[in-house]
């Protein structure tokens, strides 16, 4: 996704931007650009690719001045080419970044170049600097222009504004998409998101939606849509030690997989109480109050979201709905039977997860959000706040914020049951023991590369796999699925083992690879059943389940194991494997594990 930003009032400002920018890369991104603010003007580099193709250029014609703006783009209109690559310059005077969509773009161009406003780019974000130039060469203050911009664009966006009239000064709003500003001594910052800032300040001001600000080196003054002051709180964040590195691995992913066992070691430390007995951020009185639970998530979430719909439903017999967001969030729902939504999100900025989280909460819905990033939209939008503690996941593809949001809702279903009167504090304590011991077992899955590397290496030249996984490991499969597809750009799909015989077993032919999640419980048999049929057919089955699980599928042809575990915590055990299997066949194929093309690590657009 794009990562806007600022500084203003520091010398030579454009290595503290590029710098900044570096630390917004793991959002994904296909451009990127800086504009100054020198003695003659603006001066703009921009680049497709690589933050290292920016750099490059500044280095052979270094960028002057103390203020500037930089952006990385992930494109939505227009594309991936110089010219849409942000920052945009109208009339050689306002120089613009953008984060979002302009979703009534194409009326404001006609009008503006009805005006005789000149467009270089096919984006929609380039409309604001016109706008802006507009209002400013009417006579406009630098409040006034921004409160008249902001009164005709729709849709999501952070932005910032420079006038080449006002060197010291930047303008900066949000609606739905994310912005922070820093406080420095003698300087101000902007950034997309914490992470940006951190190592510049810690004192940052969240904007809300439909605020601006003015900011200048002696700090900001913000302002609502209809340009009234408001106060906004300055909050301090935590304290970075610089750019989040690889730690002797190949890839951020790489070293994710491996800082599971940790991940879920503090997560579940964030949902035990002080007595050392499974708590969650809600009083036991508020959890016995709880009827009925609207999950809302996208993507690797959503599939944590349907695992969580089994433990929940099994322990605490408290009904559950998971709800695509995206699709949620325009529907009409019914929520009469359901007292709260959990807004499952790792960046705590899908747009997508957002926005059903408000529409939830508009519903009447009590809404939690379980996120990964503390301070993140959804974490200080939301009613309470279930955090996971992966600590920050920069890899796009998303494994150890996975396994730590199946640790929080494992735990939150079994102290919901507890709460509920479902279950009794003995089987309370005896699932909370066996959730202590999944970072040891996990451990010991991670040994599994070795192992898994053949596999990985045949399965690169498969034009397509199946995975599929019965009951709680259904939404494994599903994720599964996900993984490889983009990661290595193989297309997969995941399936209920029980449901291939009502259709897609007809996509089985000699040798397709079909990736088997089993573990022992109620639905083995019927699931090694289910593989039967397609290895009858032709089909290649990789199976991936525990030690005491391998010989009921004695037809398997390539076989992982993980060891045995409380049926009820295999989805979180099994998923290991499953990533290791995605992470070695794009390894082998090459592709760009960290950044997959196409691919943002947070989406905040709808
Ligand atoms: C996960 O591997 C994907 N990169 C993607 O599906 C991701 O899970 C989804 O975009 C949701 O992101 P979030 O958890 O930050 O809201």
């Amino acid at each position: 996704m794009c990562g806007i930003v600022g500084v203003v009032g520091l010398a030579d400002c454009s290595e503290t931007i590029l710098d900044s920018l570096k630390r917004l890369e793991y959002r994904g991104y296909d451009s990127s650009g800086i504009v100054t603010q020198t003695k003659d003007g603006f001066g703009l580099q921009r680049a497709v690719g690589k933050l290292k193709n920016l750099s490059d250029l500044m280095r052979e014609s270094p960028l002057a001045g103390q203020s500037g703006i930089g952006h990385t783009r992930w494109a939505t209109h227009g594309g991936v080419t110089e010219q849409n690559a942000h920052p945009h310059v109208a009339g050689d005077k306002v120089a613009i970044v953008h984060n979002g969509i302009i979703e009534n773009h194409v009326a404001l161009r006609a009008t503006l170049e009805a005006a005789g406003h000149l467009f270089s780019s096919e984006t929609d974000s380039e409309v604001l600097a016109h706008l802006f130039l507009q209002a400013f060469d009417e006579g406009m203050t630098p409040e006034q222009a921004a409160a008249s911009v902001l009164s005709r664009i729709e849709g999501a966006f952070a932005l910032a504004a420079m006038h080449v009239d006002y060197p010291d000064m930047m303008i900066v709003a949000r609606n739905a998409s994310p912005l922070a500003i820093g406080l420095g001594e003698n300087a101000s910052f902007i950034g997309s998101d914490a992470m940006a800032l951190s190592h510049l300040t810690r004192d940052v001001i969240y904007l809300k939606d439909n605020d601006f600000a003015i900011v200048r080196p002696e700090g900001a003054e913000v302002f609502d849509s209809a340009g009234t002051p408001v106060n906004r709180e300055v909050v301090i964040v935590a304290a970075s030690q610089g750019v989040v590195d690889k730690g002797g691995y190949r890839h951020f992913m790489e070293k994710e997989i491996h800082e599971q066992p940790d991940a879920i070691a503090h997560t579940l430390a964030a949902m035990t109480g002080a007595d050392g007995t499974l708590s969650t951020p809600l009083p036991r009185e508020e959890l016995a109050q709880i009827d009925g639970i609207v999950m809302l998530a996208a993507g690797t979430s959503h599939y944590a979201a349907m695992v969580a719909r089994y433990w929940i439903e099994a322990l605490a017999r408290v009904p559950v709905t998971c709800e695509i967001a995206s699709e949620y969030r325009y529907r009409k729902p019914v929520t009469g039977a359901f007292s709260c939504a959990i807004a499952i999100s790792q960046s705590g900025e899908s747009l997508d997860t957002l926005m059903a989280m408000r529409h939830a909460g508009e519903a009447g819905l009590k809404t939690i959000g379980l996120v990964n990033v503390p301070g993140s939209t959804i974490a200080r939008e939301a009613d309470l706040v279930m955090p996971t503690r992966a600590g920050p996941e920069i890899g796009v593809a998303s494994t150890k914020a996975f396994t730590a949001q199946l640790t929080a809702l494992i735990s939150f279903a079994t102290a919901l049951a507890e709460a509920k009167g479902a279950i009794d504090t003995a089987r309370r304590d005896e699932i909370h023991a066996q959730i202590q011991k999944l970072p040891s077992m996990v451990g010991r899955a991670l040994a599994s590369f070795d192992e898994i590397r053949p596999i990985a290496h045949e399965l690169t030249t498969a034009r397509s796999a199946l995975y599929l996984g019965r009951d709680v490991l259904f939404p494994v499969a599903m994720e599964g699925a996900l993984k490889l597809k983009e990661l290595s750009y193989i297309h997969a799909e995941g399936f209920a083992s029980g449901e291939m015989k009502h259709g897609p077993i007809a996509l089985i032919e000699e040798g397709l690879p079909v990736i088997a999640l089993l573990a022992a419980g109620e639905v083995m048999g019927k699931a090694a059943s289910n593989l039967q049929e397609a290895s009858a057919r032709g089909a290649s089955i990789i199976l991936i389940t525990e030690e005491r699980a391998a010989a009921t599928v004695d037809f398997a042809d390539r076989v992982v194991t993980v060891p045995n575990i409380d049926p009820l915590l295999a989805p979180v055990l099994l998923t290991i494997p499953v990533q290791i299997l995605a992470y070695l066949t794009a390894f082998e194929k090459g592709t760009d594990v960290d950044q997959p093309r196409n691919l943002a690590k947070s989406v905040t657009v709808e």
